[in-house]
Order: C-alpha cells, then structure tokens, then sequence
C-alpha cells in the first residue's frame, strides 16, 4: 500500500483509491474468522468479533457522512452502538454476552449501505477525514490481528498455507555507539497528515549513548526465563519445550527471532542484564538520526518503505530473524528500528508541546494520557506501510501482552 502526498486533485484520487485498498485488506481479515467464531470474544479486555465488522463502518459514517457530508443517518442505533472501542483494565472486564449484539446479516447490511451512500459523496469529504478514516481502518487491519491471533485454530481459516518459520542460532548481540544529536519528533502544521498525539514539531537533545543492535531475540530472553523472569505470552510449553504460539499453529521457540513482550517484561529483562529500554527520544535518534547531524525520513533513508527494507505492510503474518533485513539497517547502522515488532519505549504516552485535541475526535489520544500507557515506536508485520513515517506514535498499556511489541536495551557511556 503505498503512501499518498501529492497535491490537489492528485491527492483526492489517491485517497479514495487508499480507502478501497484498506477495505479489501480489512474485508480480507473478516474472511479469515469462521462464520461460527464472529460472536467470540479472543480478548478478554476488547469486544467481540463482531463489534469490529461493524465499527469500521460505524466510523467511517459518523466522521465522514454524518460530520462531513451533514447526510441524515439511515441507523442511528448501529450509529451508537458500533462507534468507539473499549481499553478497561485487566480488573474491569466486560460482562456482554452474544445475545445482546445484533445478527450478522444486519451488520453486513449496515456496512453496505454506509459505503454506497458515503462513496457516491466522497469527492466531498474533507480530506483530513478521509486521512483519518483511512488510518484508523489500517490501525485496525493490525488490532484485528491480534484477535485472530488469540482465536483459537478451529476459528480461523488460513487464506493461504502459513509460512514456516525461518529459525536458526541467535546472532550475537552488540552495543552501538549513538553520538549526541538533535531528534526531531512530531509534525509541523501544513504537513500531509498527522494524528493530534503528532503535533507540535519540536526538536530534542539526545545526549549520547550505547544501543543494541538487534532487537532483543527469544533466544536472550529464554535465559531470563530460565532463571525466573515472566514468560511472554505467545509462548507455551509442550513436553518440556518451549513453542510460540504464531497465527496459524505451533512451531519450536524461534531463538533468533524477535520476543514478543509487554512493556513491564521488557523493562524487567533490561533490569536483569543491567541495560534499559530507550526512550521516545532516543529510538528516533538510533533510527532516523546520521552522523553528521541530519535526520531521515526511515532508517536506510527516503525511499518509501519496500519489502526488502523489513517485514511491515501485511507480507508476514508472524516475525522474521532478526538479522533479515540488513537494507533497513540505520545510518549508524541499528537493525530492525522499523517492522518486526514495535519497539517499546519508557516514555509514556502523553503530549507534545502545543498539543491540540481533533474536535471531531476528542478522546483519540486525550483519552490515554494516564501514565499507565507507554509510547510504541516502528511498526509490526501487521503495521500498514502508511503508518511508518517517522512522526507516527503508537501506544498500549504496560503490562497489555496481546500486541506485537518488541524491545531492545540502551546504555549510558561513562
Ligand atoms: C493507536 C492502536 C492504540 O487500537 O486502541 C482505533 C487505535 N483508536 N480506534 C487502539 C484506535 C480507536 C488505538 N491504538
Ligand atoms: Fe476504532
């Protein structure tokens, strides 16, 4: 999927056609789940299947035809009750069951008729709403992974055979040195587009400091589990070995592949080995920073993101070794700094200098601002390559063990 930034009427075309793009990704991932499944619940702390055939659309209808076009609604029920997710802690679970949400066939009747009606005015829609109805579809694309990630096999039907994973030895990790620099975080006005947690621009000083090259593998952490620490959720112990759970089955712990973890785990791993996790700061600097002071759009420069520069926008299901894709490597030569997990930072979400809330979308970031959230940066194998400029800000809770979130340890130089 490519990225969209030509002006004027350029820009529209490709904007409408970004849209289809993401529907057909989105009514892919609908076809994975088994028509018995749509009413399961794969994650405890979000709604069911079903809540999520319904709210892209839902979405779509209330910010671009109810706000942006004023067309009356033709639901206004579906309207409601499809319009917002949910983030409870792990202590306030939600207690629906099947029965309180509507049939199948009336969701899918919905969808349809929001998307005649929204594509026959679409050429009106402004396009900072089509920007953001586009990303929260592919922001989605990636959160329904991890449902059907938790589904259980009966549930899903594989669209093609799965992959095997490519295992092999852990490399051998080693500590880069970051010379002190400028990072440049988040967007200026005018720029094409940016979520409100993305503004004000402002420039930090990042004093220097040693980072990992690689992400932290299973393999590190198999010797954390080993001596006691907290088993990464994706795995699971078969007659003494230990497996990781992937998207289509079961397959021998992958020891040069990526761990997946919660922030909490990664944090702990890091205390363990004597290292921590970078900061938002410092994982722009490792990633897009240079030596001679300047910064860059990705790791291995301007070239928009193509599938040899890491494992993103949907090619992959599940993680790669660590050490696949050399052409992403950064300027100071750091691997992985964008695809194969987000990396978890110690930031915590909050806002920027300047930070202003999207009245049509008060709550989107403002909503989060608690301390109890932490910022993720680079992207997944489910992250859409639209969703990997430098400016673009992810975040889960600390302790949230379902998302694709990877780490890798930083030190002080003394
Ligand atoms: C930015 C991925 C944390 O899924 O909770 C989708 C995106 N917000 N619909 C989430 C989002 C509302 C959000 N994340
Ligand atoms: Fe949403």
């Amino acid at each position: 999927m490519a990225t969209a930034h030509q002006p004027g009427a350029g820009r529209a075309a490709a904007l409408r056609s970004e849209l289809m793009a993401a529907r057909r990704m989105t009514d892919e991932l609908f076809g994975v789940v088994a028509p018995g499944a749509i009413y399961d619940r794969p994650i405890p702390e979000r709604h069911r299947l079903i809540f999520y055939l319904g709210h892209l659309e839902a979405f779509d209808w209330n910010l671009m035809a109810r706000r942006g076009l004023g067309l009356p609604p033709f639901h206004p029920a579906f309207d409601e009750l499809f319009a917002f997710g949910i983030d409870p802690g792990p202590d306030a679970l939600p207690a629906d069951v099947p029965a309180d949400w509507p049939a199948r066939e009336a969701v899918e009747e919905y969808n349809r008729e929001t998307r005649r009606l929204l594509d026959s005015g679409l050429d009106a829609v402004p396009e900072e709403m089509l920007d953001t109805a586009i990303e929260h579809r592919l922001m989605h694309a990636e959160t329904f992974a991890y449902l059907l990630h938790n589904l259980p096999l009966e549930g899903k039907r594989p669209p093609r055979p799965p992959s095997v994973l490519s295992a092999g030895a852990t490399p051998r990790q080693e500590m880069i040195r970051i010379p002190a620099g400028p990072a440049t975080l988040g967007l200026r006005q005018g720029e094409p587009f940016g979520w409100d947690n993305e503004f004000e621009r402002h420039e930090v000083d990042v004093p220097a400091f040693l980072i990992g090259r690689h992400k932290i593998t299973n393999g590190d952490y198999l010797e954390f589990v080993r001596s006691g620490g907290p088993v990464p959720y994706y795995w699971v112990k078969a007659n003494g070995d230990w497996e990781l759970r992937t998207m289509f089955g079961r397959e021998p712990l992958p020891l040069n592949h990526p761990v997946y973890v919660t922030q909490q785990q990664a944090e702990s791993y890091a205390a363990w080995v004597g290292c921590s996790i970078p900061s938002e700061a410092q994982w722009h600097r490792a990633a897009l920073g240079t030596p001679g002071g300047g910064e860059r759009k990705f790791p291995w420069g301007d070239e928009p993101p193509g599938r040899s520069r890491g494992n993103f926008d949907f090619h992959h299901w599940d993680t790669q070794p660590v050490d696949a894709t050399p052409a992403g490597d950064s300027a100071f030569g750091v691997s992985q700094m964008v695809g194969n997990g987000w990396e978890w930072t110690a930031t915590p979400f909050g806002p920027f200098p300047g930070f202003r809330a999207r009245p049509y979308y008060p709550a989107y970031s403002a909503g989060f601002f608690d301390n109890a959230h932490f910022v993720m940066k680079g992207g997944s194998p489910r992250t859409a390559a639209r969703l990997l400029r430098p400016s673009f800000r992810n975040w889960f809770r600390a302790d949230y063990p379902y998302v694709y979130a990877t780490f890798r340890c930083v030190r002080s130089v003394d």
